[in-house]
């Protein structure tokens, strides 16, 4: 599923983040390109504004058009926080999908690899697979006055992205207890399942500000829009 519910309210748009254009693409037709580039996923479905959905369902017909994807792809209204809108999603696949990845729109980026990385991992056995990078900066854990309590050692830790990857039947379970969660993986973990982590790409990074707006327009060797 690909979540492109979400307001984008940092990116400060009059239209909701997934629908604004970079390159002449919104940001959602951008992201399923990527998605339905992979001969692995076999049904999308697209988590839209309720005020979007005819658009979202447009877009994704123009890039299976485009891509030559014979994907199923429906259109379901996401809900108030990303994790209401992965549980609409997860409600609107077809009972035959038994592996699930939960995509962000906003990382439009993402090369096709990372997708079938994620995909042959959880096919080859992983309940719970996420793409990470190394971090690069240090990283501190401050108490509420700013007080540093511990530094965890930098090579032990990723910076993870989406797609995530799940067995249907895990993620499932993991959003019965609670949706609350901007990180699926997170939710599986509270389960005491275990997560995999396979390597990510820097190209799969969220399209959070107009700077990363910039930034992906540079990548697709365009000015921004
Ligand atoms: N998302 C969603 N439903 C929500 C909130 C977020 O489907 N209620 C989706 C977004 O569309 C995005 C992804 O989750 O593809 C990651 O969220 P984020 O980057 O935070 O997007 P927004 O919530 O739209 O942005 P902001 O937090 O700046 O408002
Ligand atoms: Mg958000």
């Amino acid at each position: 599923m690909v979540v492109a519910a979400g307001s984008g309210s940092r990116l400060g748009h009059a239209v909701p983040k997934a629908f604004v254009p970079i390159a002449g693409l919104p940001i959602l037709g951008h992201a399923l390109r990527g998605v339905l580039s992979s001969p692995g996923v076999s049904e999308v479905v697209v988590v839209a504004p309720a005020a979007h959905r005819g658009e979202a369902q447009d877009v994704a017909a123009a890039v299976c058009r485009d891509v030559g994807s014979h994907a199923d792809v429906t259109v379901v209204v996401g809900g108030a926080e990303r994790g209401d809108s992965v549980a609409a999603g997860l409600a609107g696949l077809s009972p035959e999908v038994e592996i699930v990845l939960v995509h962000d729109a906003a990382r439009c980026l993402t090369p096709v690899a990372v997708v079938e990385r994620v995909v042959a991992a959880v096919a080859a056995g992983a309940v719970a697979v996420v793409p990470g990078t190394a971090v690069v900066d240090t990283i501190k854990q401050v108490d509420e006055r700013g007080l540093v309590v511990a530094t965890p050692e930098r090579s032990s830790l990723r910076s993870v992205q989406t797609p995530q990857g799940f067995r249907r039947e895990v993620l499932e379970r993991a959003h019965a207890v609670s949706s609350a969660a901007t990180d699926d993986a997170g939710l599986v973990e509270r389960l005491g399942e275990r997560v995999l982590v396979v390597d990510g790409d820097a190209r799969a990074f969220k399209v959070t500000t107009p700077d990363d707006l910039e930034t992906a327009a540079r990548l697709l060797g365009m000015p921004a829009t």
